[in-house]
């Protein structure tokens, strides 16, 4: 058993060596905020555990299992809920009432399934303004609802890419989609809910984000971030824009009903200027010209 316990912290060592992302989400602390944690697959859940990390210390928040009443820990009884349905346990989001800076952390949200094995969420909390990043106007990409988009991302020739990080920034969230470590050639799965493919190949002077079946919902902020190291990276901004059937007229309308618009009144001054004009001309013509009678009278 102790040869066990060893063997496992051995390996857990070893996973957190390995490159292995720290966190899967970044959340901005905010009174009321909820740490979303949905699990994806349809395996029987046997146990889920909310806990937290101080330094090196965890600290538990709340167990549930299904044979049992929710456990939450005395620190945290008035001050966390949960969803409140019985049956199907798959949405463990941990929700705060009055979140303060002493919540600022690293949470872990452990679901244990059957076959599967155990599933984990880590979740940071960082004090923030916004987590707002602009997308220069240009680099945009509209999709249908449906369709498969892929974003990609040109990465640098001048150094050596280690690593890329695909993300989808929300001004209160950012989640990870896709982490490549180029050298290695491994993958991270994502915790994200959306589904996503990332192409990791080696070599490549390319990144590429495939989101399956686009929706509404997909619309927004996207980010590539390559580093070589610490210090040299680069990121780059998309955003996606998934039209959602009228949505896009509601888009487009005003723009170009606008300029249709200012274009028929200006239209409708210079037709009336002409017109006027004309009549001016043909009004003047007759008693200038005294021919026209003439001629009418014959
Ligand atoms: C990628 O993998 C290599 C080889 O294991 C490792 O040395 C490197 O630190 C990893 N890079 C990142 C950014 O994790
Ligand atoms: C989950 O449990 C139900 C009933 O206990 C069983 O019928 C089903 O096969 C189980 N599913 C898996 C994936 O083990
Ligand atoms: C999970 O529950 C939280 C509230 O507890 C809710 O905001 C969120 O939308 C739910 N997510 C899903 C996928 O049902
Ligand atoms: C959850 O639902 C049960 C049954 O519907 C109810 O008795 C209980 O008060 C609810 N709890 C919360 C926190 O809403
Ligand atoms: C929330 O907590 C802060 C201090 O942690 C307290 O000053 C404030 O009154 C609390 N607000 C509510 C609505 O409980
Ligand atoms: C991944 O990228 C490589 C090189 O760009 C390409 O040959 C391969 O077909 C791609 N795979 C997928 C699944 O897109
Ligand atoms: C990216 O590089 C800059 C310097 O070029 C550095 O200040 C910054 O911390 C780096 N960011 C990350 C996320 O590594």
């Amino acid at each position: 058993m102790a040869y066990l316990t060893w063997l496992l912290a051995i390996l857990h060592v070893h996973k957190a060596l390995c490159g292995e992302t720290l966190w899967d989400t970044t959340v901005r602390l905010s009174e009321t905020m909820t740490l979303e944690c949905v699990y994806p697959l349809t395996d029987n859940l046997t146990q889920v555990e909310w806990t937290k990390n101080i330094g090196t210390k965890t600290v538990r928040i709340a167990v549930y299992n299904p044979n049992h009443n929710m456990h939450i820990e005395p620190n945290y009884l008035h001050r966390v809920h949960f969803r409140n349905s019985t049956v199907g346990f798959r949405n463990m989001s941990l929700s705060f009432y009055n979140a303060s800076e002493a919540d600022i952390g690293t949470y872990s949200c452990l679901f244990h399934a059957f076959p599967r094995g155990p599933w984990e969420k880590k979740i940071k909390v960082v004090w923030s303004e916004s987590f707002e990043i602009t997308a220069s106007p240009d680099r945009y990409l509209s999709a249908e609802p449906g369709q498969d988009v892929t974003l990609s991302c040109q990465l640098q020739r001048t150094w050596p890419v280690q690593q890329v990080i695909w993300e989808k920034v929300q001004p209160h969230r950012v989640d990870i989609l896709a982490s490549c470590n180029l050298s290695q050639g491994t993958r991270y799965t994502s915790k994200y809910l959306r589904r996503t493919w990332n192409n990791c190949s080696q070599g490549s002077m390319k990144s590429a984000l495939i989101i399956p079946h686009v929706a509404a919902t997909d619309s927004g902020l996207y980010r590539c971030r390559s580093e070589a190291s610490m210090e040299i990276n680069e990121t780059f901004v998309i955003r996606l824009i998934v039209t959602d059937g009228g949505t896009n007229k509601h888009f487009i309308l005003p723009i170009f009903g606008g300029l249709a618009s200012l274009l028929l009144v200006i239209l409708i001054i210079i037709i009336i200027i002409l017109y006027s004009r004309k009549r001016r001309r043909q009004v003047r013509t007759p008693l200038k010209d005294p021919r026209d009678k003439q001629n009418k009278k014959f």
